[in-house]
């Protein structure tokens, strides 16, 4: 199993190498945070803030010592019916929970600037020695539905897992509205698209992962997120044991800002429909949206689903078909060999939760969105391991099925 993760690492790296004698140490797996138990959420608000939301070179490998570079492992950790994740970031002198979003690109996290009434109980950021601000910059997130957040920029050291970005902007909140103040856990969010969504003025800082991708062993990072228990980000390494069978690799577009990919068409259980689907790999966001004529064509297979209030229900006891985005790739970055990859949810994981507590009606994990392109959020996710790849000129990711799913 180890041999074979060296093996395929040498071939997309287009290297040869002597059969590996011992394994890689990359283990630097952090400790899970003890989490309190939070105040249940409407899963029709989430969709909404969700909707909302979008209107808008290794020199060589030693098989005897780990590849240099950094490499780093971080878990990410759901709350209630994983309506979000969050990993332990260390900011400066402190550790922040923060929710590691694949679709913006600020880090922001709450801070001592802010008024205690916003702060709560929460962990909070208090620029320290090592902090610099960044003089004459701010920043201001808002979303559609009134959530918004803004205020100073600070140069300080940031640490995920052990892979650690010296200088790194890390936007210090001076107000946050509401919403997110309601959110109790959550301490921050770590933006990891692409540049142009950072909302820094007068000039635009990089995410944590610009800054540290040409210190990594290798300049990617891993997502494998995990229904109703901990998951992982891996930063500078691809874990062969978080997956199974072979890695497709497909083309990004990353015009948009975003890590926006197509499949070339989908299915139903084990109908499939020729039609492409084309939307952004978003860790930020819990459910999987997608334009009406995908969610259409999926609930005509749910018996007795329902469209209330522009978003599906149905009755919890119901089975729910797979819904598959077939993707077609590579195996790798050098070896253009063709491949096709059947990305499946299961059936359980598209059954979000219950309308209301104690309620026997279940919202779907698939909703619509009015955009002309989806959004692969967590419901994607947690079915699949996801290779966000910057080792060729244009950003790739690859795709492979999570193992223990
Ligand atoms: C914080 O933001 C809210 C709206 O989001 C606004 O009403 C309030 O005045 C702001 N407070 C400060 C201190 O800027
Ligand atoms: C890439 O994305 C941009 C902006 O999101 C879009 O205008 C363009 O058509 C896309 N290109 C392809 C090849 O899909
Ligand atoms: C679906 O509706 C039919 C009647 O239209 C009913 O007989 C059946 O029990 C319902 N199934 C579920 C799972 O509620
Ligand atoms: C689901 O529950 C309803 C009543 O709550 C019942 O009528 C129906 O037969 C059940 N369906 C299944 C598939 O178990």
């Amino acid at each position: 199993m180890w041999t074979n993760c060296l093996f395929i690492t040498a071939i997309l790296l287009g290297l040869s190498i002597a059969a590996p004698s011992s394994k890689r140490t990359a283990d630097f797996t952090i400790r899970q945070v003890a989490r309190s138990r939070q105040t249940w959420q409407s899963p029709v608000d989430s969709y909404r803030r969700a909707l909302l939301r979008f209107e808008r070179s290794v020199s060589k490998i030693d098989t005897l010592s780990p590849p240099p570079g950094q490499q780093g492992t971080v878990q990410a950790t759901p709350d209630e019916d994983d309506m979000q994740y969050l990993s332990p970031v260390k900011v400066g002198d402190q550790t922040l929970n923060v929710a590691i979003d694949t679709g913006s690109a600020d880090l922001w996290v709450f801070s001592s600037g802010q008024p205690q009434s916003q702060l709560r109980e929460r962990n909070y950021y208090t620029p320290g020695a090592s902090a610099k601000k960044l003089e004459g910059a701010s920043w201001y997130i808002h979303y559609g539905d009134g959530t918004d957040a803004g205020g100073d920029v600070y140069m300080d050291e940031v640490v995920v897992g052990s892979v650690k970005a010296p200088s790194q902007a890390v936007q210090a909140a001076r107000n946050v509205s509401s919403v997110l103040v309601e959110d109790g856990k959550i301490e921050g969010i770590m933006g990891l698209g692409f540049n142009s969504h950072n909302t820094v003025k007068p000039q635009r800082q990089r995410t944590f992962f610009e800054n540290v991708m040409d210190s990594l062993s290798r300049p990617l990072f891993t997502v494998s997120l995990k229904y109703h228990k901990p998951g992982a980000f891996d930063f500078g390494f691809i874990d062969c044991k978080k997956y199974k069978g072979d890695i497709t690799y497909t083309a990004v577009n990353s015009t948009g800002g975003w890590w926006e990919f197509t499949a070339s068409s989908y299915a139903v259980g084990d109908k499939t429909f020729n039609t492409p689907i084309t939307g952004i790999a978003d860790t930020g966001t819990t459910y999987l949206l997608l334009p009406d004529r995908y969610v259409n064509n999926y609930y005509a297979h749910v018996p007795n689903a329902t469209k209330t209030h522009d978003s599906w229900e149905f009755p919890c006891n119901t089975t729910l078909p797979p819904f598959t985005m077939i993707i077609s790739g590579t195996t790798g970055n050098k070896d253009s060999k063709p491949s096709t990859y059947r990305a499946t949810v299961p059936g359980k994981h598209l059954n979000a939760k219950s309308i209301h507590p104690g309620s026997d009606t279940c919202f779907g994990g698939l909703q619509p969105t009015s955009l002309d392109s989806g959004t692969f959020g967590d419901v994607f996710f947690k079915s699949q391991f996801v290779i966000f790849d910057r080792s060729s000129p244009e950003p790739i990711l690859g795709f492979a099925e999570a193992l223990d799913i």
